[in-house]
């Protein structure tokens, strides 16, 4: 390996030679993780020096006034990225900033701020993303905290196929005005294709800030930086990403559920050959999908467009339309936005009507594929208008199923196709389609980590954990275990899992018996659902095993909830609620204030989606 001469080298030459020495026997995966922890170190040497609110200042040293507060609120990683880049461009920028992850920050600093930055994406029906539900809670109860002095600005992420667009940056944006607090300026709200907006925003917001902030940050000093999202060595992200990910090769595509089961789940297992790719427990997989190439061509023959003709993308890119709806645009997922173009263009009446009336709009592309909506109301099209109605394709997440402890330099998923009828034509889920129906051990995907703070096994080994999920939610239970079994943690583990079918539907049901046979799965409870008339479900198995969930909570384990977010992880949360107001004799209040802070000390914690 060669490397630059020295001059403008920041060390001296005996260090670097030294460096050398050592670096000579790493492989790239050392090399790659040292990388990230020398990162890590570096934004942690800075911290001693931050103009943090309660930093004393030297004696004759000019007062300073506290750093710009950012906080991100982020599920899938995009509102933390936006974050990120705003952070890296005020330190470019001379400004000092405190980048915290919302689920690491007490609302009750608030108090103490001076300025905030708020960039929050929304979840499930409008609801903040996991990591930031306490900091809204604490904000609408019945004690906000002190905010008179306060300004702040909100930069919103959502998806405006969704009722309650971006509703989690609007709560925070208006409840902090509500509350006395100074709004810099109006909030923003980005779609899916939330970059272009973000980085007008990130711009704006760094002038404005450049501009105001001289007078509050001392110039000639070198910028303090902090970064709460940094404490745990990202070195995947720094090699392969989002926008630049690894392509792995399948080794295993293997279904999971029997041949009488309702649903079709497959485990897959990635080849990281020497990527140097490095995941915990918890993290999810983003998956670069291709879409169906016959659903492609369904569309093409509606519309009467040639698939050999070109298109421009919103990025600039030119290409073959037919190529462009395979590989760059959504044809599987509906949108408001698709609907009422196509009405405009078509000038249909029913669609006219449908798009005037909101509600009836979302029921309809509830239901609705793109394919049968042009199908119900053909019309010629040119390329490129069919293009601009379409939005461009976002990556999906899974689930990490695996530990490296366990798996080395693979990465396994669990996935559930998601099809259904529709005219009688049978549709399927663009990802889970390609992952479980189109691909095969051999081929190639496109993937990256994107890493999940807020689901993170205890740093204790000796901590219980109670493991609550509903199928697929199954998938990161897989990881936990398989790391705590291959580290000999000594900790207990609780699984309890639900769906619809014993014989059909037990996920990896002989790991499981293996872990209880070896008495690492130290107790387990199975809700199947289909296996008798009336409905079990995984929160019917907390309510009847109450006292031990209650004892296991004052021996201090975290409960993990893993699954569908819009039914089962709110009847888990009443059931968890139902069981500490019971079992402890509290009050309804008091039940939620105990559930609360369970969840702001990092002992409760969900992957639900
Ligand atoms: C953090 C995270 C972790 C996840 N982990 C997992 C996991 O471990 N395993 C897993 O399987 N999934 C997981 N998911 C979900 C996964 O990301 C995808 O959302 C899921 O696989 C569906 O994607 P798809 O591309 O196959 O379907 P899409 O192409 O997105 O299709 C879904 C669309 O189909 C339409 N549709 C669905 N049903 C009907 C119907 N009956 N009639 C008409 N239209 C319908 C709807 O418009 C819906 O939007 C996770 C999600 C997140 C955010
Ligand atoms: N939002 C939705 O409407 C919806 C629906 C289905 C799947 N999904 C998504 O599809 C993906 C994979 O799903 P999956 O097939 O693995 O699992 P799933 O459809 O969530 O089903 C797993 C188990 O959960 C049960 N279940 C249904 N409602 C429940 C509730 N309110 N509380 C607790 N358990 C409940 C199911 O029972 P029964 O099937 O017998 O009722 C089944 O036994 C996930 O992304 C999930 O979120 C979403
Ligand atoms: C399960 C799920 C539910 C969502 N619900 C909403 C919603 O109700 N309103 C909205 O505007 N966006 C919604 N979104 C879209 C996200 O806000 C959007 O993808 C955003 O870019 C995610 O940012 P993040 O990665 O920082 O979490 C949802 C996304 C997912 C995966």
């Amino acid at each position: 390996m060669s490397y630059p001469p020295l001059s403008g080298l920041p060390i001296n030459s005996d260090t670097l030679s030294e460096l050398q020495k050592n670096l000579s026997g790493l492989n790239p995966l050392q090399t790659a993780w040292l990388s990230g922890y020398l990162w890590a170190r570096s934004q942690q040497m800075d911290a001693p020096a931050a103009v943090g609110a309660g930093a004393a200042a030297a004696p004759g040293a000019p007062e300073q006034a506290s750093p710009v507060l950012i906080l991100s609120a982020s599920q899938t990683g995009n509102a933390r990225r936006v974050a990120q880049s705003l952070q890296d461009k005020l330190k470019a920028a001379g400004v000092a900033s405190v980048l915290k992850n919302a689920g690491d920050y007490k609302s009750r600093q608030l108090a103490s701020e001076r300025l905030v930055l708020i960039v929050a994406s929304t979840q499930g029906d409008g609801e903040p993303p996991e990591e930031a539900l306490t900091l809204h809670k604490s904000l609408f109860g019945k004690k906000p905290p002190e905010v008179k002095s306060l300004q702040f600005a909100v930069l919103g992420l959502g998806d405006s196929s969704y009722p309650d667009f971006c509703q989690a940056g609007k709560d925070f944006d208006s409840r902090l005005e509500q509350l006395g607090a100074q709004r810099l300026f109006e909030r923003v709200d980005c779609d899916l294709d939330y970059q272009a907006t973000a980085d007008q925003w990130v711009e704006k917001t760094v002038a404005w800030l450049v501009e105001h902030e001289s007078r509050n940050t001392a110039a000639t000093s070198a910028p303090a930086s902090v970064s709460a999202l940094v404490n745990e060595p990202q070195v995947h992200a720094q090699i392969y990403t989002r926008e630049k990910p690894f392509t792995a090769t399948i080794l295993t595509n293997q279904k999971i559920t029997s041949r009488d089961s309702l649903k079709d789940v497959r485990h897959l297992e990635f080849d990281l050959g020497d990527s140097g790719i490095r995941y915990q427990p918890g993290d999810a997989l983003g998956v670069w999908f291709r879409n169906d190439p016959a659903l492609a061509d369904s569309i093409l023959s509606s519309t009467g467009v040639d698939g050999a003709a070109n298109v421009t993308l919103a990025d600039g890119k030119t290409l073959g339309v037919r190529y462009a709806l395979i590989h760059h645009l959504e044809i599987t997922q509906n949108t408001p936005a698709f609907v009422k173009g196509y009405a405009q263009i078509t000038q249909d009446p029913d669609l006219l009507e449908l798009v005037a009336n909101t509600k009836a709009l979302q029921d309809y592309i509830a239901d609705t594929p793109i394919d049968v909506v042009l199908r119900r109301v053909p019309q010629v099209l040119t390329a490129q208008q069919l293009c601009d109605l379409l939005r461009p394709l976002t990556p999906r997440l899974y689930s990490i199923a695996s530990a490296q402890e366990e798996v080395g330099d693979e990465v396994h998923i669990t996935v559930a196709l998601v099809e259904y009828e529709q005219d009688t034509i049978q549709y399927q889920g663009g990802a889970s389609g390609y992952l479980n129906r189109r691909l095969e051990a051999g081929d190639e995907v496109d993937i990256f980590i994107e890493p999940s703070a807020h689901f993170r096994l205890p740093q204790d080994t000796q901590t219980p954990i109670i493991m609550i999920g509903a199928g697929t939610g199954i998938a990161p239970f897989r990881a936990f275990m398989q790391k705590r079994d291959a580290e000999d943690q000594e900790g207990a583990n609780w699984l309890i899992f639900g769906n619809q079918s014993f014989k059909d539907d037990f996920l990896y049901q002989l790991e499981w018996q293996q872990l209880a046979k070896s008495e690492r799965l130290s107790r387990y409870s199975f809700a199947w659902s289909r296996d008798q008339q009336e409905k079990i479900y995984v929160q019917h198995k907390l309510l009847q095993e109450g006292t031990q969930l209650w004892q296991w909570l004052q021996k201090g384990a975290h409960l993990y909830v893993c699954g569908d977010a819009s039914r089962m992880a709110k009847d888990v949360e009443a059931a968890l609620l139902e069981v500490i107001a019971s079992e402890g004799g509290l009050s309804v209040d008091d039940a939620d204030a105990y559930l609360d802070e369970l969840r702001e000390s990092h002992r409760y914690q969900r992957d639900v989606y």
